[in-house]
């Protein structure tokens, strides 16, 4: 692989510690891959922070790259963690499962990483710019940065990623050449009615399972669909299949028009997403058995002040089931927000809880037991990737529905 002068002396070890380590891993990555020489990247955004995620060998990896000196060269943020920060022990998690999470969070910020905790930074601040060479992780953000902002990332890895804010260096293959960017999967949407957490969830995970055999190309969509939904949209996408970037022509900047999203050529393979679509995204995630509901959960990626105004709008003057348990998560900046605009309280007085910093996928599994001990086993949720996930992560089948069913689901205690 081609490196400057720069590149050789981070990897001969003259520039630190960190940046040594990273160019070794960034050598490393780029040659497997094919890689002739790096690119400057100048964003990146980091999962691995929860105790969960990173288990031993992260833990071990990260802990000792802090001590050691390393720092981020880059602006760099954080995924969500193992629990609410302000409220760990409120949720039930234990003081030495805390005592980890703070060892695990200490040693990023000691790198200079921001404490955003969320998977969402491109809706909190942290926003690359069209044609930016980025490190990005988290499915949604990846896809989100890719498609809906012209940026380049590759679904990196905890460690690749890692690496790229060590050296502002990632290895030039995949989403950061122009011709991998390109479409090859053409959907026709013929389905309307897509602006909503719910529908949006729907089209991206049934369009994802394809990405594997292109990028995708959506034709057909006339209908307004806010960041918010987008960033369901692309969680999703990103969890039933490879996705990295996709095109919704006439609306994402490298799609103008079918035929540049294409890139003039003849699609390798065309489908078309109607109901029978929508429902077969939703009969494949609603896999729950019975009628009894234990936990009511939204917030995947994490909510954001709209979304939550949308449950608040549909639970004002109800009440949930005694017997039921409601979180929605969010990241702490929105939960701020969401305090001040009087949300938080009237979902408060609704019982719901606002989880801040995490989300069912990332709690302890310790925690886990403790919940099964505590009778939680059936879960009920309106967003996607968290349906795909939670038989892996949760062990438990989810119901899965739009807002309005779920909302029936906590205040009766029954699915529907
Ligand atoms: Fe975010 Fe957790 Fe979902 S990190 S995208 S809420 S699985």
């Amino acid at each position: 692989m081609f490196l400057t002068d720069e590149e050789k002396r981070m990897l001969d070890g003259e520039m630190g510690y960190g940046a040594q380590k990273g160019m070794e891993l960034n050598v490393g990555l780029g040659e497997a891959m094919g890689a002739e020489r790096m690119v400057k990247v100048d964003s990146c955004h980091l999962g691995g922070l929860s105790i969960r995620s990173a288990e031993d060998a992260g833990f071990d990896f990260y802990t000792e790259l802090s001590d050691r000196g390393a720092k981020f060269r880059i602006c760099t943020t954080t995924n969500l963690v193992s629990g609410d920060l302000e409220n760990w022990s409120v949720l039930g998690l234990a003081a030495d499962e805390r005592e980890r999470q703070d060892k695990l969070i200490n040693a990023f910020d000691r790198m200079g990483a921001l404490k955003t905790i969320t998977c969402t930074p491109y809706l909190q601040g942290h926003l690359p710019r069209f044609g930016q060479h980025c490190s990005w992780m988290e499915t949604s953000a990846i896809a989100f940065i890719n498609s809906i902002l012209g940026a380049r990332t590759n679904r990196e890895g905890g460690p690749a990623a890692v690496a790229a804010g060590l050296t502002g260096r990632a290895p030039e293959f995949g989403l950061h050449l122009d011709d991998n960017r390109v479409g090859s999967v053409l959907v026709h949407v013929t389905m309307k009615k897509l602006a909503s957490l719910f529908e949006a969830g729907n089209l991206g995970y049934w369009f994802g399972k394809y990405s594997a055999q292109g990028n995708i190309v959506l034709d057909g969509i006339d209908e307004f669909i806010n960041n918010d939904y987008m960033a369901q949209l692309c969680g999703s996408a990103a969890t039933s299949g490879p996705t990295g970037i996709f095109h919704i022509v006439g609306i994402t900047p490298e799609a103008p028009t079918l035929e540049v999203a294409l890139g003039g050529k003849k699609p390798v393979l065309e489908l078309e997403y109607g109901e029978k679509e929508r429902q077969e995204a939703i009969d494949y995630l609603n896999i729950g058995k019975g009628d009894e509901v234990d936990w009511v959960y939204m917030g995947c990626p994490v909510l954001q002040l709209n979304d939550i105004r949308e449950v608040v709008v549909a639970i004002e003057g109800k009440r949930v089931h005694p017997n039921v348990m409601f979180w929605i998560t969010t990241s702490s900046s929105t939960k701020m927000l969401a305090k001040r605009a009087g949300y938080v309280e009237i979902l408060e007085k609704a019982g719901v809880t606002v989880v801040a910093d995490t989300c069912a996928c990332l709690l302890p599994l310790a925690h886990l037991q403790r919940m099964g001990k505590k009778g939680i086993h059936s879960v009920v949720t309106n967003s996607t990737k968290q349906a795909h996930l939670i038989p892996g992560c949760c062990y438990m089948e989810p119901h899965y529905g739009d807002l309005d069913k779920c909302i029936e689901a906590a205040v009766t205690g029954k699915w529907r």
